[in-house]
């Protein structure tokens, strides 16, 4: 369909039908907006005007940006607070209008190639999200422009490469004019104390380049500039001459005018704007490289002396004294042609190739093997940004949270360098107090723990336990437990790796409730169960609002998770050769599992908790709320019960009662009014969020719970539901991005059904990525090697898969002949050890080639 035609009828006219039940008949069969090119690894968008900005991230070490499909979004190094680069205004009207902006003038046509802001019909639109990189490829008039945008590695800066091309028949007389608006720094600050920063900013301009300085005469070590690798014919730093006080970026002055203003910014808001006029012949290309780059000088050489100037330049006064610009000067001549940027481009799609080659899979399901490399580039993002950056999150609230964290090494423990994944999990465990509970949230940037948000969300010490757990199955490093980490970042109190996950686990049955289940302090995984918070006053956070002494609230998941890492945790205390500690374990975990029993078992499902006045919630005894998902999840991973039958019950009643068309909802019936016992959870219009919203994190977990409950047919229906390659042909519907996955989908009781909300960074990504490698493909680290125990969907009756491990790339044809049957594994090449379904390779032997046969 015609791209403008498309966009009327979706979003104008057919509103009426899209949000009380849009059908996909209704789009002709498909309300896709462009495809998987599998070969190239990338996602093809072919309509700018996609459901919601769908965007990318750049960067993967210390420089980052996220980039939208039509060139929205920001750069920022390291701490999207503290260090932002370029200026985005969420929630705006209209949305996504700031970012890295192309304007071209070719006659009276004025485009972007990235459609927005100018918003001018382009006869051609593509953009490809890749690992990495984006690229924009667009036409208008016979004239072509591809951009290609990516933070090399190792670098801190962005690249954006742009060739024009004339593909008519004369020459053309064209403008190219960049745009992109300063933050000033901190992000916080620079959207709200106006009485400075409109008084603050201050730049140079030295040749091609423009230097953004705004603070530097006084504390700041750092400068940005934006430089472009050609003379320029005009250029802009003042926003108000580019675009007029009144005018929005569609209708700038420099642009409409096709004059620069050569504006010197003082103060208000600083930007960085090239003007660049060609003459393309017909058949004619030519190719710019934009630079935005972030610098670092030391105290005693931040500025230069006036003698020591090589070339005229303009600042916007005398008294800030003159940047010193050799680092940029060396940043600037690494891509100075296009050679040396398609390098680093060849250099980083390696980068990814052998990052995503440690788990890949061929099943004749295009879909599914899509999930698995696109799930696991979302994993490598949700390791770096945590929870801070992306289009719901504003980067200038939440740190790393603790948890979050900790279940987000289970994504990125098996591709990424084993050094990242340690030193995360020591910055994790170095936030911990004594008696094993820990901050919830710590910076990045300074590693210390959030005193804002403080502690006792008490499932937080379990999740350090199944994290360092992955990492030592994962890599065999069985010294890190012996490595010394601090406790609240005191250099002076530090303990073993071993020593903390001793704190963190007793610190449960060290905090014990009414029941013999585990009290639940402000909240358990799940933080809007807020059940000492008593809140009646809109002012509150509820995350840290506490009313009550916090002696009678349990949590039956945090008991469940309890059951669930003790098989690590026991396996750790003997590497440290600790027999009584893991024995002592093992005895622990069978009273909780009792306890679930009697106090966590409703009769067809797991209760979820008991509130301060000792109630149950999620039981059949409630009016509302009677089933949570998280329960029915860890008890089925946990299998808590299994003698008496428990797991299979429980997830029959999710089929029965929290499953729906677009996942697994949270909790059913959702809560229908404020219930003050209950907090937040309560407080969220029914089918969102917490509030029997999909919540993608936990689905995952009941599908786990299926294949150890021998049921891998109701695990792979449960996981087509919500992975976001399935749901690509009912984009309308779902909006957020079909290659990752989203943090919440609108449930069953809400108006907009099916929607999603909150896509990239969340820790769904992580337990996808377990539920698909480990369980449904089977391929589970273990402290002896690796299991391998394949549960796919009947449809795969062959598949092929390699799994790097330890040093030894294991490949693996499987047979499935029956998913729920026997599982017999045999060597066809290599030397390797079999014990039922563990495998190791002999010593020395890099590669084995197995075959497993299931049914
Ligand atoms: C958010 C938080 C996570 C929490 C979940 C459920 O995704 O990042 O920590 O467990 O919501 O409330
Ligand atoms: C809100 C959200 C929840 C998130 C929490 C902490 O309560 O509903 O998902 O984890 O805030 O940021």
């Amino acid at each position: 369909m015609d791209l403008q035609a498309r966009f009327f009828c979706g979003r104008i006219e057919g509103l009426e039908f899209l949000f009380q039940g849009a059908n996909l008949e209704d789009f002709g069969g498909t309300m896709k907006f462009g495809f998987f090119d599998d070969k190239e690894r990338e996602y093809v968008i072919n309509e700018p005007l996609t459901p919601y900005p769908w965007i990318n991230y750049l960067g993967n070490e210390k420089f980052f940006s996220l980039i939208s499909n039509t060139a929205g979004g920001y750069a920022f190094y390291t701490d999207a607070r503290l260090r932002r680069l370029t200026r985005y205004r969420y929630n705006d009207i209209p949305l996504d209008c700031n970012g890295r902006y192309f304007f071209i003038k070719d006659g009276d046509a004025i485009w972007n190639p990235g459609f927005k802001p100018m918003k001018t019909k382009l006869d051609k639109y593509e953009c490809r999200h890749g690992f990495g990189y984006t690229k924009i490829a667009s036409e208008k008039n016979g004239l072509a422009a591809d951009v290609l945008y990516m933070v090399p590695n190792g670098e801190n800066c962005e690249v954006e490469m742009v060739t024009l091309t004339n593909k008519g028949k004369s020459d053309k007389d064209i403008s190219l004019v960049s745009f992109i608006e300063w933050c000033l720094y901190n992000g916080q600050t620079d959207g709200e104390n106006f009485q400075r920063n409109l008084s603050t900013g201050e730049v140079e301009i030295e040749g091609s380049v423009i230097y953004h300085k705004t603070e530097y005469r006084e504390r700041r070590n750092h400068f940005a500039f934006y430089s472009v690798n050609s003379p320029i014919d005009g250029f802009d730093t003042d926003r108000e001459t580019f675009l007029g006080l009144h005018n929005s970026l569609d209708e700038a002055n420099v642009i409409l005018s096709g004059k620069s203003g050569n504006s010197v910014a003082d103060g208000w808001s600083p930007i960085a704007s090239h003007r660049l006029n060609c003459t393309l012949k017909a058949g004619e290309s030519k190719t710019y490289v934009f630079i935005l780059g972030y610098i670092e000088n030391p105290e005693d050489k931040k500025f230069i002396s006036e003698k020591d100037v090589k070339q005229p330049f303009k600042a916007t006064n005398k008294y800030s004294g003159i940047v010193n610009k050799e680092k940029a000067y060396a940043l600037q001549e690494k891509f100075s042609t296009k050679e040396k940027v398609e390098a680093a481009y060849n250099a980083l799609r390696s980068f990814w190739d052998e990052t995503l080659s440690h788990f890949a899979i061929s099943t004749g399901d295009e879909k599914l093997d899509r999930m698995a490399v696109w799930n696991q580039y979302q994993c490598v993002v949700t390791y770096n940004f945590a929870r801070s950056a992306s289009y719901f999150e504003s980067g200038i609230g939440r740190g790393l949270g603790f948890r979050d964290t900790s279940q987000d090494m289970l994504g990125a423990a098996h591709q990424l360098p084993s050094k990242r994944i340690r030193e995360r999990l020591y910055d994790v465990a170095a936030t911990q107090f004594e008696d094993g509970s820990a901050y919830h949230q710590f910076q990045p940037l300074t590693k210390r723990g959030n005193a804002d948000i403080g502690s006792n969300f008490n499932d937080d010490p379990l999740w350090l336990v199944l994290g360092v757990g992955n990492y030592i199955r994962e890599t065999g490093d069985k010294d890190f437990l012996k490595v010394e980490v601090p406790f609240d970042n005191s250099e002076t109190n530090k303990a073993t790796m071993f020593e903390h996950l001793k704190r963190s686990y007793n610190y449960i049955p060290n905090h014990m409730g009414p029941h013999g289940l585990p009290l639940i302090g402000r909240a358990d995984w799940n933080d809007c169960l807020n059940l000492n918070c008593f809140s009646k006053d809109p002012n509150d956070s509820f995350q840290t609002c506490t009313n009550k002494e916090g002696k009678n609230a349990e949590s039956v998941m945090i008991a469940q998770m309890f059951v669930y890492v003790t098989p690590d945790y026991a396996a750790m205390c003997r590497i440290m050769g600790d027999e009584a500690e893991a024995k002592k374990a093992e005895d622990l975990c069978k009273k909780m599992e009792a306890a679930i029993c009697s106090a966590g078992w409703d009769g067809d499902w797991y209760i979820r908790a008991y509130d301060d006045f000792g109630h149950k919630i999620g039981s059949k005894e409630c009016d509302d709320g009677k089933i949570f998902i998280e329960t029915q999840g860890f008890g089925t991973m946990a299998q808590c019960g299994a003698d008496k039958g428990y797991p299979a019950k429980a997830l029959d009643s999710v089929k029965k009662y929290l499953d729906s068309k677009y996942g697994i909802c949270i909790v059913d019936p959702p809560y229908s009014s404020y219930h003050v016992e209950l907090g937040e959870v309560s407080s969220y219009p029914p089918g969102y969020k917490e509030n029997g919203g999909i919540f993608c994190h936990n689905n995952p977990w009941v599908i786990i719970g299926e294949i150890k409950t021998g049921r891998p047919n109701d695990a792979w229906e449960h996981y087509k539901k919500i992975a976001p390659a399935y749901l690509e042909e009912i984009s309308e519907i779902h909006r957020t991005e079909p290659y990752v996955y989203a943090q919440m989908i609108a449930g069953k009781t809400a108006g907009r059904f099916g929607e999603a909300k909150n896509s990239w960074l969340t820790g769904t990504a992580a337990w996808n990525f377990v539920a698909l490698s480990q369980f449904i493909c089977g391929l589970q680290p273990a402290y002896e090697g690796l299991r391998i125990e394949p549960r796919l969907p009947e449809h795969v009756k062959k598949a092929e898969m390699t799994r790097k491990f330890r040093g030894v790339t294991y490949h693996i044809n499987v047979v499935n002949k029956k998913n729920d049957g026997k599982i017999v594994i045999s060597v066809d090449k290599g030397n390797a050890k079999i014990d039922g379904t563990l495998v190791s390779a002999e010593n020395g032997c890099s590669e084995v080639f197995l075959t497993a046969t299931v049914g």
